[in-house]
């Protein structure tokens, strides 16, 4: 079968023919249909300190995505062929304190789809039964194969009671965008967006943000997102979507007292926050990793049934075989997912 490929420890994916994956009485082949293209796919193309030692070459890339079920293991329950599925991307070892406790997305021995082992740019892909989520309502086909990164939206997202909140979120990437539709959806009064690309504000605004603010030019922070929407006394809640530390460190000095942050964004390296203030104002800080199995995917089944709109996140859709250019496109970090086609 056709491959996306790290063949070698090098910059540079190949699409290459590879035997199609082994299958256990546990597992299902699934025929892939599309699939989105995430960041750790880009750090993986460009060969980055992090993919060097997350990553070991040959290892087909890819986590995000949606198929047809083509076969069940004779284990397999409640999952027919012919089924349209997505998968949950992080597959957990069943045996900890935290798996046996049901808190699968706290395993402490989560192994990657498409990172520590392959993964779903490619025509099957094989997984356990217990990472199927079979999509029984009717849905979007773009919308599925990128229900890994709208389960970050929404894992984050819900993560704190937002009904009436003022909400602020730090990062108008895919799932920061997201989130502001989930926020919306949910309830919140308010819901500001900061990035520093122009056009991704812009979808964030489509999604329905109350305001998306370009925080490039100087002195342009996050006060001023309180200014224009007249807040007194500081967001409620954070979503901290960029990874990016002055955007933390403006979300901490923007918070109201007893404010809660969730934090998504995942930083490259180690940084300094003003310690003192989330002490003295007594706020949350909540670090989200993944999405919780399957309580996140039930939500983001639900919201989608009950009208929430992703529509405008996706920008770009290609054939697999003009891979490099729709890489080359989401790692210009201006528009919204881009998706592979593989039917
Ligand atoms: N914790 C998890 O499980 C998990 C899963 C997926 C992604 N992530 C992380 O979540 C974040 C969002 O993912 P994504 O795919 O949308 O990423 P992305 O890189 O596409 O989006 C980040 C956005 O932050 C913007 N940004 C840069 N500087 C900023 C600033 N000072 N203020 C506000 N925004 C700024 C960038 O322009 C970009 O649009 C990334 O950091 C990613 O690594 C975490
Ligand atoms: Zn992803
Ligand atoms: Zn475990």
């Amino acid at each position: 079968m056709k491959a996306l490929v790290k063949l070698t420890a090098e910059p540079g994916l190949r699409l290459t023919d590879v035997p199609e994956p082994e299958t256990g009485p546990g597992d299902v082949l699934i025929k892939v249909l599309r699939t989105g293209i995430c960041g750790t796919d880009l750090h993986i193309r460009a060969w980055d300190g992090w993919a060097r030692q997350a990553v070991e070459a040959p290892r087909v890339l890819g986590h995000e995505f949606v198929g047809e079920v083509a076969s069940v293991g004779a284990d397999v329950q409640d999952i027919a062929v012919g089924d349209l599925v997505s998968g949950e991307g992080h597959l957990v070892c069943g045996k900890c304190r935290n798996c046996l406790a049901g808190r699968r997305h706290l395993c402490r021995s989560t192994v990657g789809l498409g990172v520590g082992r392959d993964g779903a740019f490619a025509e099957y892909v094989a997984l356990p039964a217990s990472n199927v989520w079979v999509h029984r309502a009717p849905v979007d086909l773009d919308i599925a194969a990128i229900f890994d990164p709208f389960g970050n939206a929404v894992h984050t997202a819900l993560t704190f009671p937002l009904v009436g909140e003022d909400v602020l979120i730090t990062g108008a990437g895919p799932i920061g965008i997201m989130a502001a539709a989930v926020a919306r959806h949910a309830g919140a009064r308010n819901v500001a967006i900061t990035d520093v690309s122009p056009d991704r504000l812009e979808i964030a605004r489509k999604v329905g943000a109350t305001l998306a603010l370009d925080v490039s030019a100087p002195g342009t922070g996050i006060a001023e997102a309180q200014r224009r929407l007249g807040l007194k006394e500081g967001f409620d809640i954070g979503l901290e979507m960029s990874g990016r530390p002055e955007a933390m460190r403006d979300m901490v000095d923007n918070m109201t007292h007893g404010g809660r942050i969730a934090m998504l964004g995942l930083p490259a390296t180690e940084f300094a926050v003003d310690w003192a203030k989330i002490v003295t104002s007594m706020i949350t800080v909540k670090g989200i990793y993944g999405r919780e199995m399957y309580e996140t995917w039930y939500a983001m089944t639900v919201l989608l049934e009950g009208g929430l709109d992703l529509a405008p996140v996706i920008t770009g859709s290609y054939g697999y075989e003009d891979f490099d250019t729709a890489f080359d496109e989401a790692a210009k970090a201006t528009g919204g997912k881009i998706i592979l086609n593989w039917a």
